[in-house]
């Protein structure tokens, strides 16, 4: 029996926290195809956002979104909170409302006791009832690689969605969670992390996006979108393509995990990390002097980042303010939507 729960990651064969396909080869697979045509489709595959949506009545639309992963920390129950925060995460990056969810388990049930799967389900019931989701279902297939997430159903008012291309020009940029979570979890397989960092990544990766999205809702946000695999500037330059925008980057304001730092600084970073910056690299532009490390987590593939919320200037402090009065922990401004250069990221 190599049942042994304490170390879920062991049984991970891909590097890194989100064993996906390399970016853009989703692309190359849709390019060309007859994608469906509905005048209810309000956000599809074509112009792919956070999350689908399909507009039932002028006053509600349903957003949808799925997402599933192999374990990126050992223990099960918080590997299904995690599961759960960053399923529900694509929800509320569009301004939408979770209302129902259903599980997408691959287990394997010849090396693994079925406890562990129970854990993890009683992880993530957890997760979504403290987002008032209520769990409606599932699929489980027999695996040789544990895998775990959600398909998660939400209600959003169409006129009230936030694109991530919605960019305008002047905004402040806030971001709710910290970088670095894909080099810590490798740092985790590697048995490398210490119990504090690891306990301190997890809570802030099982966190939900839930209370900043309740509160952005009530000021003049422009664009949202959530940080995950593509890490912080490939999730960046999907918001600025397009857009007619371009965003300027401090360095010196990012909340970066210190340990992330240091491990990046040793080599340890995941290989979608190189992914992420061969794909979107040429979006952006880093002032010399920019630590490597730092370039590096900019690019780090995400596991149930923060909220990536583009505000107007005048009330962006107070909405800095308001998200760290209800417990958001990290509320950086990080950067502002400008003119120029058009369509790219600078960071200096
Ligand atoms: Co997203
Ligand atoms: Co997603």
């Amino acid at each position: 029996m190599t049942g042994d729960s304490t170390r879920l990651t062991r049984t991970v064969r891909g590097a890194g926290c989100a064993a996906k396909l390399a970016p853009g080869d989703l692309d190359r697979a849709l390019c060309g195809l007859d994608l469906p045509v509905d005048d209810n489709l309000l956000v599809g595959l074509e112009r792919a956002d956070d999350a689908g949506v399909y507009k039932i009545s002028d006053e509600l639309a349903l957003v949808q979104t799925l997402d599933f992963f192999p374990p990126m920390v050992d223990d099960p129950h918080a590997f299904g909170r995690i599961a759960a925060a960053n399923s529900l995460s694509d929800i509320y990056a569009m301004g939408g409302m979770p209302k129902t969810a259903m599980n997408i388990v691959a287990f394997p049930a010849k090396i693994m006791d079925i406890s562990v799967l129970r854990q993890i389900i009683e992880g993530a019931l957890s997760t979504l009832r403290g987002a008032g989701v209520v769990l409606v279902g599932g699929h489980t297939v027999d695996d040789s690689e544990l895998k775990f997430g959600l398909s998660v159903t939400g209600f959003i008012h169409p006129r009230r969605i936030l694109f991530k291309r919605k960019l305008r020009a002047g905004d402040r940029l806030l971001l709710t969670k910290p970088l670095g979570t894909g080099i810590v979890c490798t740092a985790i397989k590697a048995g490398l992390a210490g119990a504090e960092i690891t306990a301190r990544v997890t809570g802030n990766m099982a966190a939900l996006n839930r209370v900043a999205a309740e509160i952005m809702a009530d000021y003049p946000v422009s664009a949202c979108t959530d940080i995950t695999g593509f890490g912080f500037l490939g999730h960046l330059a999907e918001m600025v393509v397009d857009s007619g925008a371009g965003v300027r980057i401090n360095p010196a304001a990012l909340p970066l995990y210190p340990e992330a730092l240091e491990w990046a600084a040793m080599g340890l970073i995941p290989a979608g990390a190189y992914n992420n910056r061969n794909f979107r690299g040429e979006f952006v532009r880093f002032a010399p002097g920019v630590d490597p490390a730092v370039q590096d987590l900019l690019f780090d593939p995400q596991t149930s980042g923060g909220l990536l919320i583009a505000v107007a200037a005048d009330e962006a402090e107070r909405l800095r303010s308001a998200l760290l009065a209800a417990g958001v922990e990290t509320a950086a401004m990080v950067g502002e939507v400008v003119t120029e250069p058009r369509e790219r990221i600078v960071v200096e």
